[in-house]
């Protein structure tokens, strides 16, 4: 296969800076998961259906395109709720999958960031990483962003959302969050983003020279 990064972990743990840089610092195109279901929850929830209903958000799952990702209300608070609830179901898992092979298939390879990149989506990626931090830390980041966005919302809402959403993300029984077990894990919760992002790199480097050193000898 080409040379995927596969880069997982829950919400504000930083994996999705962590993936746009490494996109930039390998030249690989990179695509959020996160936004496929954050689309799919608020179109559903546009429709007027019901998003805890499986048949209803797999049908709008399954007209979901690319041009309906740059929508900034993908960003909020909502959406991220939505698409936790969305994301549970099977149908829903099953119509986004052909968008993300696609998008892993190119060529000359890519990253891709979410909750089950490595397990599920891409299990052949050559490079792995579960990115975690406390979720303390990661409230703290979140809040930030979201107030930064101009949401009016308090720190122990968010540190309440990101617990609730932990726990969905990982009972659910499709396509649970968990670290794959060839993942390389990543707690960035004492890092700095350069930090971060530097210890990312490295790991994503060493990936690549045995991924490089399997393609001579294949
Ligand atoms: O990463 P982000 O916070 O944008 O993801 C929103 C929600 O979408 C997650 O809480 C999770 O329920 C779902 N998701 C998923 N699988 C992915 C990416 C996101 O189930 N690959």
């Amino acid at each position: 296969m080409a040379f995927v990064i596969a880069v997982d972990g829950p919400a504000a743990s930083g994996k999705g800076t962590i993936a746009t840089r490494l996109g930039a610092m390998f030249g690989l195109p990179v695509l959020d998961t996160g936004l496929l279901y954050r689309g799919v929850g608020v179109l559903t929830e546009r429709a007027g259906a019901d998003p805890d209903d499986p048949r209803a958000a797999g049908a709008i799952a399954a007209t979901l395109t690319a041009g309906q990702l740059d929508d900034p209300a993908l960003r909020t608070r909502a959406a991220g709720e939505l698409a936790s609830r969305v994301a549970i179901h099977h149908p829903v898992r099953a119509a986004l999958l052909d968008f993300q092979h696609t998008f892993a298939g190119q060529p000359g390879g890519a990253v891709l960031d979410g909750r089950d990149i490595g397990t599920v989506i891409c299990p052949q990626a050559p490079a792995k990483l579960y990115v975690t931090a406390t979720p303390e830390v990661r409230a703290e980041r979140r809040w930030k962003q979201l107030k930064g966005q101009g949401e009016d919302v308090g720190y122990d809402d968010v540190l309440a959302d990101i617990r609730k959403r932990d726990a969905r993300d990982g009972a659910r029984d499709a396509a649970p969050m968990v670290a794959a077990p060839d993942a390389q894990l990543l707690d960035t919760t004492e890092m700095t983003i350069e930090q971060a992002a530097d210890a990312a790199r490295r790991i994503v480097e060493a990936a690549r020279a045995r991924w490089e050193g399997s393609q001579e000898t294949t």
